[in-house]
């Protein structure tokens, strides 16, 4: 469905989020912009965009499995000032690491996460150690109860974002994990927003029938700053939308490894996830293969070798799930929360169309 056929005056967003969500009959994919090359006639709204590669040494990216930022194939779109969408710029090899700190890692208190709402400290306290042994063992044949990592699917960090009231405070924060906030450093850098101090950060782990629903992020305190995002495993359609609903989006598949930098005028722009796709072969793949094509170690790297174990039980998951991890500076320097009343309210989970 080309943008155009959408009749102004309605929501044109919600119409395109339930033309690309719809299962029967399957839309048709051809209006998606694939940055991944893998399409020959490029969209004629994408751009190069310029990154500033002095930022970054070749040292400093090589430690968070990236490549060089002079390599990378970053884009933007016509009409969409201040966003940059970057084609997976990871060393061959390196996306594992991330994926298991999404799985193994950051699931881990004190961050906090969807089953922290019906489920006690003690029960959410080893997602991982809990579920590995049921998705390491081949299926039994009769229908298995879903293991704690198959029922996760948000996880939060830094400043936790409480849904109910859509705000973060002072007082529901925990330490940002220090690789994420390094990572988010260089590539913010590298698209001119040296600086950038990450300190929330939300992570969605979608099914192949998730989806996420139409929304603008505007609770971060300091609009100047970016928000990233990063996807791994399976493929997104994505929607980007305008300021209005009315406004209708342009579609993107996000594949493993790559990035968006939503920042300037794209900052408070409404954007969604109506569907997840498969990922082509050669994005999952190859860009994964992990124990035996490793990147090389270097001293101080960021990114460490994957065990065997760890990679089977990601390699599994990833199979038919997608990760984003979305990153976000809530204050500006010196900034702060205005005083707040609602300390103690409960949580509820994010909602999901
Ligand atoms: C979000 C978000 C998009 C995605 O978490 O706010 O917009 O690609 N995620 O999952
Ligand atoms: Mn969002």
């Amino acid at each position: 469905m080309a943008a155009s056929l959408v009749q102004s005056g309605e929501d044109a967003f919600r119409k395109m989020f339930k033309f690309y969500k719809r299962r029967n009959p399957p839309p048709d994919f051809c209006h998606v912009i694939d940055f991944s090359g893998g399409i020959p006639n490029p969209d004629p709204k994408v751009v190069p965009a310029k990154l500033d590669p002095a930022t970054v040494s070749d040292v400093e990216a090589a430690r968070l499995g990236l490549q060089p930022v002079r390599d990378w194939r970053a884009f933007g779109l016509q009409g969409y000032p201040g966003f940059i969408f970057i084609s997976n710029p990871f060393m061959r090899g390196s996306q594992p690491f991330w994926v298991r700190q999404c799985l193994k890692i950051y699931p881990q208190k004190p961050n906090i996460c969807n089953l922290d709402i019906h489920m006690s400290p003690s029960d959410t306290q080893d997602i991982w150690g809990k579920s590995v042994h049921a998705l390491s063992s081949p299926p039994s044949g009769k229908r298995e109860p879903k293991t704690l990592l198959e029922r996760l699917r948000w996880v939060t960090l830094g400043y936790h974002y409480n849904w109910d009231t859509k705000t973060y405070s002072a007082d529901h924060y925990t330490h940002f994990p220090a690789d994420l906030h390094l990572l988010s450093f260089q590539i913010a850098a590298a698209c001119g927003f040296p600086g950038f101090n990450a300190q929330a950060g939300i992570l969605n782990y979608y099914r192949s029938d998730s989806s996420l629903g139409i929304h603008v992020d505007e609770s971060e305190l300091d609009h100047s700053q970016p928000l990233l995002s990063l996807s791994f495993g399976q493929s997104a359609i994505f929607l980007l939308g305008g300021t209005h609903r009315e406004d209708p989006p342009t579609a993107l598949y996000m594949h493993s490894g790559d990035m968006m930098v939503m920042s300037g005028q794209s900052r408070l722009l409404y954007h969604a996830v109506p569907r997840i796709v498969p990922a082509p072969k050669e994005h999952v793949t190859l860009e994964m293969e992990c124990c035996s094509m490793a990147p090389s170690l270097q001293d101080n790297a960021v990114v460490e070798p994957v065990s065997k174990q760890d990679w089977a039980v990601c390699s599994q998951y990833i199979q038919s799930s997608r990760v984003n991890v979305t990153v976000r500076q809530v204050l500006g320097p010196g900034q702060s929360f205005p005083e707040t009343l609602d300390a103690g309210q409960a949580w509820t989970g994010r909602q999901q169309e």
